[in-house]
């Protein structure tokens, strides 16, 4: 042992000594090391090291920010597993939950989509050879273990369903239904329009904590949430409690874009805020994720008696498990380019001509102003300024509506436009707006705005 110990020391001694000569010999050479203090080149190495930090922060944002946005749920299985029960009412009464189950048909008739992405191949091909039934509760259940409901995470413990929680994907992501209706790759940021909210909502088992918080019975807030119909949901429900317009239709908002909204200072129809409020907002309030949330104008006991009731203007929780994901999350928002429309979706030489409308006599772009198509500044407006009803913009704090960005506007189309899809085509949108603002548009001069709309 110790005469090979002595073999190797004595071998490594030339080694060792030719490398000290080199040292010393580099160490006398004038050349390299005077570059190296040169501080040109010095801070010229700094400026690269950091803009290669810059560069991979920017990268792990959007990265971090894609996974939050598809697959978080913020901790909010507590609620919709845990108070609601939902996920009982998708096993149903024969894999130990209640009621008949929820069918991978019925899921997709409430507008829930499937990200073919997720699917084990096995069970993609079973799906195409129909060997798999879509009519049975138990196929829902194996969608759910792929992970492949956009927007909806089934909690598993030893391979049963115990609970479920929502992700932001749920209302703001679709697919290109490549595969079949409803199922195919994911579309981030496009407003999931056959999205039965308010029924997904409804079939749970028990609805008692809204029926808590807003001081009716469960039959009324089923009733409410039954209300809203595809496409739709009302944000601010559980702040002001005020389910339904002074005309008796349903309070909800159409699901907006999620995309395009760089550049754009404020959020919602309303103007709430920025998006990483509003996110903060939906997460917590919203979702009922577990999380941070302050904004004292909830405290305002006329305008939101729920919410100052039920202290939603300053939410704590702890462990806070959505302030660490808002920077991550507002960034990769703000990366969703706006949808674009198919090239022969529109007629170009009509929208060329709509172009100078909406520039020139049509007085668009003093509000739409491209190519944000919304104020820079504080793009606020009241409801007399539009010709609407108030009803909706005196639900927010600036009691305003905000402009709406119009990039990508077709992937709107279902479910109609303004704030509750009052309008059911863009020919009614420019009608309107000809009525209120006088514009004395031809109806040829309509045409070309619309051709010109569908085009964005
Ligand atoms: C249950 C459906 C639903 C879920 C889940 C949901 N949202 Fe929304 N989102 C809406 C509706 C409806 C509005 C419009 C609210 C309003 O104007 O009052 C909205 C508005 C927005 C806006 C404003 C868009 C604009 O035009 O300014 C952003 C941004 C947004 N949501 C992001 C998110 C994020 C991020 C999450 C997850 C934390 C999320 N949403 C979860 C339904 C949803
Ligand atoms: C005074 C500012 C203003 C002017 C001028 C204006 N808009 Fe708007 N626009 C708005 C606001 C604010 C909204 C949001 C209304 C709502 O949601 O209730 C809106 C919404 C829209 C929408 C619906 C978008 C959606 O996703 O629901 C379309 C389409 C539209 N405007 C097109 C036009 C066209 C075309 C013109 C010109 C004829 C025009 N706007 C002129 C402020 C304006």
């Amino acid at each position: 042992m110790r005469s090979t110990l002595e073999k190797v020391l004595r071998r490594s001694y030339p080694i060792a000594l030719v490398l000290l000569l080199l040292v010393v010999l580099w160490a006398c050479l004038p050349g390299p090391k005077t570059v190296k203090t040169n501080p040109a080149v010095k801070a010229e190495q700094e400026r690269v090291a950091y803009d290669m930090r810059v560069e991979s922060h920017a990268r792990e944002l959007f990265e971090q920010g894609r996974e939050v946005f598809r697959y978080d749920t913020f901790g909010s299985e507590d609620f919709w597993g845990g108070q609601l029960r939902l996920h009982e009412a998708i096993l149903g009464e024969k894999q130990g939950g209640v009621g008949p189950g929820i069918t991978p048909k019925q899921a997709l008739e409430l507008g829930l989509k499937v990200d073919i992405g997720k699917l084990p191949k096995i069970l993609v091909s079973a799906i195409r050879e129909t060997a798999v039934s879509l009519e049975n509760p138990e196929t829902t259940i194996a969608l759910l273990r792929a992970d492949s409901v956009v927007g909806v995470k089934g909690i598993f413990k030893d391979d049963k369903l115990v609970s479920i929680g929502l992700e932001c994907a749920f209302c703001h992501s679709t697919v290109d239904d490549s595969f079949a209706k409803g199922i195919g790759s994911r579309l981030d940021g496009w407003p999931n329009r056959d999205l039965n909210v308010g029924a997904i909502a409804a079939a749970a088992p028990t609805l008692k904590p809204y029926a808590d918080l807003l001081g009716v019975s469960e039959s009324q807030v089923r009733k409410v949430f039954l209300s809203w119909g595809p496409g739709k949901y009302d944000a601010e429900l559980n702040q002001d409690g005020k389910a339904f317009r002074p005309d008796g239709k349903s309070a909800a908002t159409v699901i907006p874009a999620a995309f395009g909204l760089a550049g754009v200072n404020l959020h919602t129809y309303t103007g709430w805020g920025s998006v990483t409020h509003w996110n903060a907002y939906v997460a917590i309030t919203q979702m009922h994720g577990k999380g941070t949330f302050f904004d004292p104008r909830l405290n305002d006991r006329s305008q939101f008696p729920v919410a100052a009731k039920a202290g939603y203007g300053n939410i704590r929780n702890n462990p806070d498990r959505v302030t660490p994901k808002l920077a991550a999350l507002h960034y990769y928002q703000l990366s969703l380019p706006p949808a674009e429309p198919p090239a022969d979706s529109f007629d170009k030489a009509a929208a060329g001509r709509g172009k100078l409308l909406f520039e020139g006599k049509a007085e668009c772009a003093t509000c739409h102003v491209p190519p944000l198509f919304v104020e820079p500044g504080w793009p606020m407006h009241t409801a007399a300024e539009l010709g609407i009803d108030d009803f909706q913009a005196s639900r927010s704090p600036d009691k305003h509506y905000r402009t709406t960005p119009l990039r990508g506007l077709f992937v709107r189309a279902k479910g109609g436009f303004y704030h509750d899809g009052r309008f059911a085509t863009l020919d009614d949108v420019v009608n309107h707006y000809d009525r209120h603002r006088k514009l004395r548009l031809t109806p040829e001069e309509k045409k070309d705005l619309v051709e010109y709309l569908k085009s964005l």
